[in-house]
């Protein structure tokens, strides 16, 4: 069956000091507290082979925000899969929507860093979401639909490596939460799309976690729903705290 799985996002925040020193708080929380989901944090490219020596891959899963969507060569500035997984990491975030927003990111670009992810082993978190627009509009289903369609070139074998979070655009960051009920929603239908091009067998399998504003508070209720198996988490996952009181709303 699908894993429970509590993913940190870190964003653009912490110097490499201060990021190491709170992947050990986290892997040493770990350690004290017994929990019953993977946990993983995404970190800065920066920070990656730092991070990886002080944690126990065993317990705390590390993974990269984005990938380039070209394999090697001449783009100055890029990071590929390919150096991503040679630090040790095994998940890399793709399609968050402020890479989306703010980079410009289009479905053709993200089904090939999805396809270089895998073809480097790496376990992408694929985030699809739909904007406060779209969701007052009632186009939402549609929205996310499509944005989960931009990798149905993928074979089934690859397609069941994939982690789904829908982040409803406008939660991220701005302290409101989707509904229980309304996360639960969006989790049954992006089943259901996988369900429909990929057969019941890998819709069952895939973990699908909701991000946006999730906090310790609100985890438990967001976490009981059958479609929602966990959360990728931004601003609480930067307090070792914070984060694990949503890692413990799995009990
Ligand atoms: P947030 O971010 O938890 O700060 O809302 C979630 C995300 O963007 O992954």
């Amino acid at each position: 069956m699908r894993k429970n799985i509590v993913a940190g996002n870190w964003k653009m925040n912490t110097t490499v000091a201060e990021g190491v020193a709170l992947a050990k708080e986290v892997d040493t929380l770990l350690k004290e507290k017994s929990h019953n989901c993977d946990v993983v944090i995404c970190v800065p490219f920066t920070h990656l082979t730092s991070v990886k020596d002080v944690i126990d891959a065993n317990i705390l899963g590390l993974g990269a925000e984005n990938c380039s969507e070209h394999e090697s060569g001449a783009y100055t500035g890029e990071v590929s899969a390919a150096m991503v997984a040679s630090t040790g990491a095994g998940y890399v975030i793709l399609g968050h929507s402020e890479r989306r927003q703010y980079f410009g990111e289009n479905n053709e670009q993200l089904l090939a860093k999805t396809k270089l992810a895998l073809a480097n082993s790496l376990k992408p978190i694929f985030c699809v979401g739909e904007v406060l627009e779209e969701r007052e509009n009632g186009s939402y289903n549609d929205v996310v639909q499509a944005q989960i369609e931009a990798l149905f070139e993928l074979s089934a074998e690859d397609f069941a490596k994939i982690i789904v979070a829908y982040e409803p655009v406008w939660a991220i960051g701005t302290g409101k939460t989707a509904t229980a009920e309304q996360a639960q929603d969006m989790h049954a239908h992006i089943r259901k799309v996988i369900e429909d091009k990929y057969g019941k067998e890998i819709a069952d399998n895939t973990s699908i976690l909701y991000g946006g504003s999730c906090k310790p508070t609100n985890a438990r209720e967001l976490f009981s729903k059958p479609d929602v198996d966990g959360g990728l988490i931004g601003g609480a996952a930067l307090k070792a705290d914070s984060f694990m009181g949503i890692v413990e709303a799995f009990d």
